[in-house]
């Protein structure tokens, strides 16, 4: 292969997508491949979709329709289609879309040096939606010096075995399978050598880490990580409700790099809609966890998934998880409307939802979350706050900003995750120089609907330890 072939990958989906596309690019490059920064430039195109809802669905195969102009033009030109729509429709996707080389499933990844072979020398059309039942492991990872910022996922487990009735994901990615931890704290330790500072570690419920194959549990896994050098914060996400452990909510008393910031996702307020979805916790359960975390931290940030019009959801239901979310007071919260998947009960279930009440509900829970956003935002003004800084603010890149022309402007994030756009003056602070993968203490001075803005006030921040961001206030 010469050295100028170019690959390009749409992502579509959730952060477990973008960590697989990180691993998809590692095996291009490692065969020599070089990134394209278009589709219309590249010499193979990959889709890693997502399943999730049919919207999601139908992005994928719009992508698609637009690439068979392309294959049209250029025969050469390899088209691969990944992740859980491909995991899905296997074959069935070969058959309806000719320009399409190669089908490959979620456990597939680590064979594709030998799939885009066979499509480049053998002129074949292939499917690989075989799964290992184990997570694929690819080895010491090539880490590009910080191609992707200071902050990573990393994915510790694939699958699920809870069974949600709306959901697909244990349909498509299968059982849970847990990582090894060692080849985990390799990862993390390749990634803080290449200059990454915070990792979010991903998994569909890691509070079932390692219980099946017999590894250390989740909380164990957070302590080894939190010694990792050069490591500044560790986040993790998906928690499900039924299995948060109080050994868990206590590991944030004891473990100074985990952020102040859970993702709960609650999905109803209804204790009947919660049966039907086979959830596993009724409101009231839920919300002693909540109260549990709090106590350990009443600054604890709490974010959360919610669906409506979910098949049979009243009136009633529904206003019980308006009610919910304000007694919760979420920071910040993502709302779906309800989508048939294949195969999944919650599909045969009685009770439908027109699609305009669902919007109905869908705009309900945006406006009551946009109003508990600007009050808990507001209320941070005043506060001094430690801030991971991620790079220059857009407005700085536009070069557009008026706020002070001597002053350099950033954005990064408090532990309770926070964008914080900030204004540092270069000249008038000890230690300044680039800010970037540092923790720097910023005065909050205003507060908006989904950011706040602010001036630094010291350019590195005491160990964050376990002191609330509160013990700072100004
Ligand atoms: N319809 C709507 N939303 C869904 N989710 C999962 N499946 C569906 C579906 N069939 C939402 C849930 C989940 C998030 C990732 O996507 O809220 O937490
Ligand atoms: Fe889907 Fe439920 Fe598993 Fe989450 S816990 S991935 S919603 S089945």
């Amino acid at each position: 292969m010469t050295e100028s072939k170019k690959f390009f990958i749409y992502t579509m989906g959730c952060q477990m997508n973008v960590y697989d596309t990180g691993q998809m690019e590692n095996i291009l490059f490692s065969m020599g491949y070089k990134k394209a920064a278009t589709y219309a430039l590249a010499d193979i195109v990959l889709a890693n979709t997502c399943a999730i809802r049919e919207k999601a669905e139908q992005k994928a195969f719009s992508f698609l329709g637009r690439l068979a102009k392309l294959k049209n033009k250029n025969p050469e030109l390899i088209v691969g289609i990944g992740g859980c729509v491909a995991q899905q429709e296997g074959m069935k996707i070969l058959e309806r879309m000719p320009q399409v080389d190669m089908v490959f499933g979620t456990d597939a990844i680590g064979r594709l040096p030998d799939l885009i072979r066979t499509v480049a020398l053998e002129n074949k059309r292939v499917v690989d939606i075989e799964t290992a039942h184990k997570v694929f492991e690819l080895g010491p990872v090539k880490i590009e010096s910080s191609p992707r910022g200071i902050s990573r996922f990393v994915t510790i487990m694939q699958g699920c075995d809870n069974f949600c009735t709306y959901c697909v994901v244990p349909h498509v990615r299968g059982r849970e399978k847990s990582r090894d931890p060692f080849h985990i704290l390799q990862e993390i330790k390749a990634l803080t050598e290449a200059g990454v500072r915070e990792v979010t570690l991903l998994g569909q419920n890691v509070n079932s880490y390692g219980k099946k194959e017999g590894l250390c549990s989740f909380v164990e896994l957070l302590e080894r990580i939190n010694g990792t050098d050069n490591l500044l914060r560790l986040r993790f996400t998906t928690s499900h409700p039924k299995d948060l452990s109080s050994e868990l909510i206590n590991a944030y008393t004891y473990l100074d790099k985990l952020c102040r910031h859970i993702h709960l996702p609650v999905q109803s307020g209804s204790t009947d809609i919660l049966k039907r979805m086979n959830r596993r916790y009724t409101r009231d359960q839920y919300l002693k966890k909540v109260e549990e975390l709090r106590k350990i931290s009443h600054d604890m940030a709490v974010s959360t998934d919610i669906i409506v019009g979910f098949p049979g959801e009243t009136e009633a239901d529904f206003s019980d998880t308006l009610d919910l979310i304000k007694e919760v007071e979420y920071d910040s919260l993502f709302v779906f409307n309800y989508s048939d998947r294949p195969k999944v009960p919650a599909a045969a279930m009685d009770g439908k939802i027109s699609k305009s009440i669902q919007n109905e509900r869908l705009q309900a829970v945006l406006a009551l979350q946009e109003s508990i956003a600007m009050k808990k935002n507001r209320a941070q003004v005043g506060m001094t706050l430690d801030v991971l800084v991620e790079g220059k603010s857009k407005k700085q890149n536009r070069k557009t900003e008026t706020m002070g022309s001597n002053e350099d402007q950033w954005s990064g994030r408090t532990s309770s995750n926070r964008i914080v756009n900030f204004t540092a003056d270069p000249q008038g602070v000890e230690g300044a120089g680039s800010f970037y993968g540092k923790i720097v203490r910023v005065g909050i001075e205003k507060a908006l609907a989904h950011s706040l803005r602010g001036k630094m006030v010291e350019a590195s921040s005491k160990p964050e330890g376990m002191k609330g961001e509160k013990d700072y206030a100004a």
